[in-house]
């Protein structure tokens, strides 16, 4: 597992711009002997059916954040806007990388005063001596992601996009746990575009698919760092958290039901979690026409949106053992 978790996460894939991540995906697929379809906005699917069960949608979203470039100036140096959200202040001596490869470093103009700094005031430096030059290599409307290498110490894990492409792992594994078992339940497991920017994959797969439910599979904010910036019990370590609320979803209350006592059941720990900014793909899923009744599992993960997410290899465990019950369990 741990050399899927560095194909996926130093895989190249800022919202919309998708295709080497989902190749990277389509390959662990196909070695799975599993076969899947993409749809137009680019989700990748992959369909287990059973004879005559529920529906479920497994939702991971396989993008990342990014920087999108905006203008390039005279001096060669690129100006950039954010897709999904940077945090405020850590750009400035960052190193991110483009799709074909070429890395760039960012710069900070000088700041007045105690402001925090702007994006606008941030360049990509990819060593153009002029806008010519600059040009030959990158265009406007090129994305980058950070670039980062994979770190493990003990049981934890520091990468860039660990959001979500831990989440992606989860699914995979339970693709792989799940082999020839024919399942009570009928499965879609998709890895969705363009969540960063507005959870938008997965409303386009929601509405193709029809579940009858639906079930988000992401990274969620911890509390067990020195003075977190927001109280929460959630924490690295002590299992998936499954979502109750957060701001785009009020979790089904039988779908958070059905998933405690699963854990509780298996044996499996688990944390109860309320997020108070912040959304997954289950908040466009339960809107997709007349409603769908949906819930999320959570990987608790540290620094989320920086270059070096973290989470604890025991809680990336203990979500594919809680996601594979539960998609066993025969009370849905
Ligand atoms: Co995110
Ligand atoms: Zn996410």
């Amino acid at each position: 597992m741990r050399g899927l978790i560095e194909r996926l996460c130093t895989s190249y894939g800022p919202a919309g711009r998708e295709e080497q991540v989902r190749a990277a995906i389509i390959t662990e697929i196909v070695k799975l002997n599993e076969s899947y379809t993409v749809d137009t906005l680019g989700n990748l699917v992959v369909h287990k059916s059973a004879a005559a069960g529920k529906k479920i949608l497994v939702a991971a979203h396989m993008d990342e954040i990014g920087l999108m470039v905006t203008y390039i100036e005279e001096n060669g140096f690129l100006r950039f806007t954010n897709l999904g959200g940077i945090p405020p202040g850590i750009l400035w001596g960052l190193r991110v990388v483009f799709a074909d490869g070429l890395v760039g470093v960012i710069g900070q103009e000088k700041i007045e005063g105690t402001r925090k700094p702007d994006l606008k005031q941030h360049y990509i430096d990819i060593g153009a001596a002029d806008r010519e030059e600059a040009q030959a290599r990158v265009k406007i409307g090129d994305s980058a992601v950070y670039f980062a290498p994979v770190y493990q110490a003990g049981k934890r894990l520091s990468a860039k996009s660990l959001d979500n492409r831990i989440g992606c792992v989860v699914l995979l594994e339970t693709l792989k746990r799940l082999g020839g078992l024919t399942l009570p339940v009928e499965v879609y497991f998709a890895f969705t575009v363009q969540e960063e920017v507005g959870l938008r994959g997965a409303r386009t797969a929601a509405y193709r698919l029809k579940p009858d439910y639906g079930l988000a599979v992401d990274v969620t904010r911890v509390g067990d760092t020195p003075e977190p910036d927001f109280k929460t019990g959630v924490a690295l370590g002590k299992g998936p958290a499954i979502k109750i609320m957060d701001s785009a979803v009020i979790c089904h209350p039988g779908v958070t039901r059905l998933m405690q006592d699963v854990a509780e059941k298996k044996g499996i720990p688990f944390q109860p979690e309320v997020l108070e900014r912040g959304g997954t793909d289950a908040g466009a899923i339960h809107l997709t026409r007349e409603g769908v009744p949906s819930g999320a599992l959570s990987i608790p993960c540290r620094y989320i949106h920086t270059p070096a997410e973290m989470v604890d290899l025991d809680d990336v465990e203990n979500s594919i053992a809680l996601l594979t019950e539960l998609l066993k369990s025969t009370d849905w």
